[in-house]
C-alpha cells in the first residue's frame, strides 16, 4: 500500500481530432474531417466527458488547458468559447491560467484570432514545420511559407504576444543550411518559444511505409541539431527539453507540468489523462476512445473510457524518468518523492549505476542528466524499469 500523496498542480488536455487532411509523417488521433463537422456536438460531449471525470478532481484548481490534435483551429471561437466557459463554471481555473491553442497555418482566417483571445486563449502554437515550400509539399502540408507567415501576423495583431512555433527538422531534401534558413524565418517572427523537433517514421505512417527520398542520415541530422541548437540559444531561445526551447519565463507552463509528472485530466476523442488520488497514495490512467464517431457516441458514461489503469509504485520511478529526464535542468530527489510517494532511496542503486556511466550528475540531491545522458536517454531511463 502506498502512502498518502500530495496532489501535484493540476492541467486540462483537450483534444480536437479533426484536420484538414493527413500529413504522412503523422501518428496522432487525427481524422481526415469530410463535410460538416459536427462541432456542437463535439462540445456537448467534451463537457460531459468532463463532467464524468469531475469525482477524479474535486475541490482542484486547474493551472493550464491545453487544446491539442489534430487541428483545434479547425474549430470556430464560438466553440472554444462555448467549451471553456463550461469548463470554467465546473471547475476553478487558475487567475494566471496558461490556455493555448494549437493552430494550423492553413486554417488562420481574419476575426479567428480575436474570437479565439475572446474566448480566453492566451497562447497559440503554430504548426509550421518548415518555410520552404519544396519541404512543405513534400510533407504534405496544407499551406506555403507565405500564408505561415500570415496567421502569425494575424494573430500578433489579434494581441497574441505568446505564441509557440512547431519547426522539423532532417526533412526530405533538406540540408544543413536549409535547416538553418528555417530557424532565421521563425526568428524573425519573434515568437517567445520554439519546439525544434527531429522528424521521425512513425509507425502506422505513409512515410513509414514509403519512406520518402532525401531523408538526411544519421550524421547529417545530427549536424542539424547541433548547428539549430547553437543557432537558438545565440537568438535569445534557451532549451529547456530535449525538443523545447524559450525565452526566459516563456516556458510551455502545460508541458512542464507533465515533464515534472503533474496532474492531468484528458479529455476528448483517444485523451489520455493521469491524476493523483491523494487519499489512498494511488495515481490512475485513464484513456477515452479514440474514433471520433464513437467517442460523441459514448462520451460522459462509462462505456466512453477507453480504459483506466493504476500505476502501480513499482512503475513510477520508469513513469517518472521518462518525463523529468527530458528536462535539461533535471529535477530534485525531493521532487521525485513528492510526485511518487516513494523515498529516493528505492530507486538509489539505478542512479548510482547511471552516475558511474557517467549519464547522471548528482549534486545537492538534484539530478541532471549529462550531454552523454541525454544522447543515450533510452538507456538511461531503461534502468528505472521494474524487473
Ligand atoms: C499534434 S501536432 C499539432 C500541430 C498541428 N496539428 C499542425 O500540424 O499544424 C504537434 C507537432 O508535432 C510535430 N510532429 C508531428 N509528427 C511528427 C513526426 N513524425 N516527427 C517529428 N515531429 C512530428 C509537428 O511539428 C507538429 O506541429
Ligand atoms: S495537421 Fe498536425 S495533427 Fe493533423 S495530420 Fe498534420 S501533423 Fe498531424
Amino acid at each position: 500500500m502506498s502512502q498518502p500523496l500530495t496532489p501535484p498542480p493540476l492541467s486540462l488536455y483537450v483534444h480536437i481530432p479533426w484536420c484538414v487532411r493527413k500529413c504522412p509523417y503523422c501518428d496522432f488521433n487525427s481524422h481526415e474531417g469530410r463535410g460538416e463537422l459536427p462541432f456542437a456536438a463535439y462540445v456537448d460531449a467534451l463537457l460531459a466527458d468532463l463532467d464524468h471525470d469531475l469525482p477524479l478532481v474535486w475541490g482542484r484548481t486547474v493551472q493550464t488547458v491545453f487544446f491539442g490534435g489534430g487541428t483545434p483551429s479547425l474549430m470556430p471561437p464560438d466553440f472554444i468559447d462555448r467549451f471553456l466557459q463550461g469548463a470554467s463554471s465546473r471547475l476553478r481555473f487558475a487567475p494566471a491560467c496558461e490556455i493555448t491553442l494549437e493552430t494550423n497555418p492553413g486554417t488562420a482566417e481574419h476575426g479567428r484570432f480575436d474570437g479565439y483571445r475572446n474566448a480566453g486563449v492566451n497562447r497559440l502554437s503554430f504548426g509550421i514545420q518548415s518555410f520552404d515550400d519544396g519541404c512543405l509539399q513534400r510533407l504534405g502540408r496544407i499551406h506555403d511559407s507565405r500564408e505561415a507567415e500570415t496567421a502569425v501576423k494575424l494573430a500578433r495583431d489579434a494581441g497574441f504576444d505568446n505564441f509557440n512555433l512547431d519547426l522539423m527538422y532532417a526533412l526530405p531534401g533538406q540540408d544543413l543550411a536549409m535547416a538553418a534558413h528555417d530557424l532565421e524565418r521563425a526568428f524573425a517572427l519573434q515568437p517567445t518559444h520554439i519546439s525544434h523537433y527531429q522528424l521521425t517514421l512513425e509507425p502506422n505512417t505513409v512515410f513509414a511505409a514509403r519512406p520518402p527520398a532525401g531523408i538526411p542520415d544519421d550524421d547529417l541530422g545530427w549536424d542539424m541539431q547541433e548547428h539549430c541548437q547553437a543557432m537558438l540559444a545565440g537568438a535569445g531561445y534557451a532549451q529547456y527539453e530535449v525538443s523545447a526551447y524559450a525565452r526566459p519565463d516563456r516556458q510551455c507552463a502545460h508541458n512542464l507540468n507533465y515533464w515534472t509528472y503533474g496532474d492531468y485530466l484528458g479529455i476528448g476523442a483517444g485523451a489520455h489523462g493521469k491524476l493523483t488520488l491523494g487519499h489512498d497514495g494511488s495515481i490512475l490512467r485513464r484513456w477515452k476512445h479514440k474514433h471520433p464517431t464513437r467517442y460523441l457516441a459514448d462520451a460522459g458514461t462509462p462505456a466512453g473510457i477507453g480504459g483506466d489503469e493504476q500505476v502501480e509504485p513499482a512503475r513510477r520511478p520508469f513513469e517518472f524518468m521518462l518525463n523529468a529526464l527530458r528536462l535539461v535542468d533535471g529535477f530534485a530527489l525531493a521532487l521525485f518523492e513528492k510526485r511518487t510517494g516513494l523515498p529516493a532511496a528505492a530507486i538509489q542503486p539505478q542512479l548510482d549505476e547511471a552516475v558511474s556511466r557517467g549519464w547522471l550528475r548528482i549534486d545537492a540531491g538534484h539530478v541532471r542528466p549529462t550531454a552523454l545522458g541525454r544522447r543515450f536517454a533510452n538507456d538511461v531511463i531503461g534502468l528505472f524499469l521494474a524487473d
